[in-house]
């Protein structure tokens, strides 16, 4: 970060925001900073806190650390635990710093470091990056890095540890875990380096060929440490740290190589997880720097179903997602050799959101075959099960149906449900906090519940999570919901003595539109939502429609049973109603009025006695 004096001021671009010109100040007389565009500011505490996402106290001593200053530390047993860690892992850190110091300058002086260096020109890498992601060489030999750190007066025990050198089985001593391969140092979030991923490289000349299957691992990484956990660990985001915060977004794509290249091309926001499947750990990680992810998958079935296996941990995560998809048998690497950044760029402002992705996938993946179409829809239902806000879900579901082109939107959602549970009770995949319940469960087990912060992925920004949603009468709408559930109810009494008893004129909409979209005892959604239009339970019911709460029988049920209470409730409204009607007519002295308005009000308790003894 460059920053030049503007006053009594240094100013520059911010990195807590997307910039072209400066307007991120320093006042070291005031010692704080202040971002005009942004609005951050603060002092040099929360400026580390928010970089780099460090509690106060670990800002405070890297900087008292950086000043030379001592900070009074506690004495009780637990902070001397604490310091005691904290040494270590310091510790470590600097002897990895060691090992990646030596790589570097193997590149450079070893015999065989030409090859490593090679595999970089292969690439394309410039001397820059390379010297920017610290890359080097593990020499060929069994211990020129142990005898190196042995020499220099690091202990090999703690080498040991954090996974560079391997005990010798048959003699004391170590030997080196990496041999003459290109080493990657991977630097957590703060910089310091907790393990190596070492790619393999050509045989040197003169050697022999290894026999087929012998040749090891493409690339050999460092076992989990003291220092590294391999699922809280992503590759990029200590050197993309400030463009991943500044831009809001995240580059997630797969390969050592690919987040190297893509640095270097200017997407400095890419980070890698570390050859596995995409970790909650690393997406939290993530979520500390940018709410937004686009994923660059290749286009194979491996990359498939890493997009279907990261969109639940995004969800959970509370991450938006987007998917790149490469051509068959590119990545990044390759993409960006072959046709350039500006392309890339476009693959980037084009990417679907993930869930429209995973759609869209299914059904070109499906074709025209309506067994594999079937089978389809029914896969997506784990997906679109993941999705906690029901109105969000229910427009997908719809997406769902369009894409299929099925116009029975109920049935679509019939179908997602039966994949949703098939999936569940196979323990299958999408089995997260966010899947565990099936939709309708999780409507009602934990109601109103929504995400904190920035809310569920790639939702379109619907009304529903800011303004007040208007619902209809709590009974009067279950009542509603059931009859909407089992539509063939509509031929029964018990849809008209609903009808009867709606004080809801809204709500009697709804009723007429659900009938006049039913066809054969289902609604069709889509036809129903667009004769109700604008309403103001226009959300209530799109949630509604999205969740089969009650199957026949019980939302059979649910009506006999709920019916009695509703005309329970408008008889004693009128009740009340009529009783003040008796009162002003004898006040009025209309004696004649108060009689017959006093017949009415027998009547109605009448009527409430019946009812109530119908209810038991
Ligand atoms: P890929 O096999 O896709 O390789 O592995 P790549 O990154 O394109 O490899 P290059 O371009 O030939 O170098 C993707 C990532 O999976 C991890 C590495 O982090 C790799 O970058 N991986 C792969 C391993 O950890 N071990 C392996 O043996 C292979
Ligand atoms: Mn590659």
């Amino acid at each position: 970060m460059r920053l030049t004096r503007s006053g009594a001021s240094f100013k520059g671009l911010c990195p807590f925001h997307n910039e072209k010109s400066p307007s991120f100040y320093v006042t070291p007389s005031k010692h704080f900073f202040h971002c005009f565009g942004c609005g951050a500011s603060g002092d040099v505490i929360s400026f580390l806190m928010r970089l780099e996402g460090r509690s106060f106290p670990e800002a405070a001593r890297q900087l008292a650390e950086r000043g030379g200053i001592e900070l009074p530390e506690e004495d009780t047993q637990d902070a001397q635990e604490q310091r005691r860690v904290r040494q270590r892992r310091e510790r470590l850190g600097s002897l990895m710093g060691a090992a990646t110091d030596f790589y570097v300058r193997m590149l450079t002086e070893h015999d065989l470091g030409g090859m490593a260096q090679a595999e970089l020109d292969k690439r394309g890498v410039t001397p820059e990056v390379a010297r920017h992601f610290k890359l080097g060489y593990a020499p060929h030999s069994w211990d020129a890095l142990a005898t190196h750190l042995a020499r220099e007066g690091w202990s090999l025990a703690e080498a040991e540890e954090v996974g560079l050198v391997v005990p010798r089985r048959t003699r004391d001593g170590h030997y080196d875990r990496f041999r003459h391969r290109l080493m990657f140092p991977i630097a957590d979030v703060h910089g310091t380096i907790i393990a190596f991923s070492g790619r393999l490289l050509a045989t040197p000349p003169g050697e022999k060929e290894p026999a087929e299957g012998e040749a090891g691992a493409k690339y050999v990484n460092s076992p989990e440490s003291p220092l590294y956990k391999k699922g809280e660990t992503l590759f990029g985001l200590h050197e993309g740290r400030v463009a991943i915060r500044r831009q809001g977004v995240g580059l997630l794509c797969e390969g050592n190589f690919d987040l190297v290249m893509l640095h270097q091309a200017g997407f400095e926001n890419a980070v890698a997880p570390m050859g596995t499947a995409l970790t909650l750990a690393q997406a939290k990680l993530l979520r500390r720097f940018a709410e937004r992810v686009v994923c660059v998958f290749d286009g194979d079935n491996a990359g498939r179903k890493a997009v279907r296996a990261a969109f639940p941990v995004f969800r959970e995560a509370g991450v938006s997602a987007k998917v790149v998809t490469l051509p068959k048998g590119e990545d990044p690497d390759t993409f960006l050799r072959n046709r350039g950044a500006e392309a890339f760029r476009a693959l980037l402002d084009n990417a679907p959101g993930m869930v429209e992705h995973l759609i869209e996938d299914a059904a070109e993946t499906a074709g025209a075959d309506p067994h594999a179409r079937a089978a389809a829809v029914e896969s997506l239902g784990p997906l679109l099960g993941a999705i906690q806000n029901e109105v969000e879900r229910s427009l997908y579901v719809e997406r769902v149906a369009q894409r299929f082109a099925i116009g029975d939107v109920g049935m679509v959602r019939r179908s997602l449900r039966q994949g949703f549970l098939a999936a569940r009770a196979a323990g299958g995949p999408g089995r997260t906090q966010a899947a565990r319940a099936a939709p309708e469960e999780r409507s009602a087990a934990l109601p109103g519940r929504s995400r904190e912060g920035a809310g569920s992925p790639e939702a379109a920004p619907t009304p529903a999570r800011h303004a007040p949603q208007r619902k209809p009468p709590p009974l009067e709408g279950e009542l509603v919901g059931a009859l909407i559930d089992q539509p063939t109810l509509f031929e029964t009494d018990l849809a008209k003595s609903l009808e009867e008893l709606l004080t809801s004129p809204d709500l009697r909409a709804i009723v007429a539109a659900a009938r006049e979209s039913t066809r054969r005892g289902e609604i069709d959604a889509a036809a129903m939502l667009a004769a109700v239009g604008h309403h103001p339970f226009r959300l209530w019911l799109e949630e509604r429609l999205s969740l089969e709460k009650y199957d026949g029988d019980s939302a059979r049920r649910v009506l006999t049973d709920g019916l009695p209470s509703l005309k329970l409730a408008g008889l004693r409204r009128e009740l009340d109603d009529v009783k003040q009607q008796v009162l002003q007519a004898r006040r009025r002295g209309d004696d004649d009025g108060a009689e017959a308005l006093q017949r009415r009000v027998d009547e109605l308790h009448a009527a409430i006695f019946a009812t109530q003894g119908a209810k038991k």
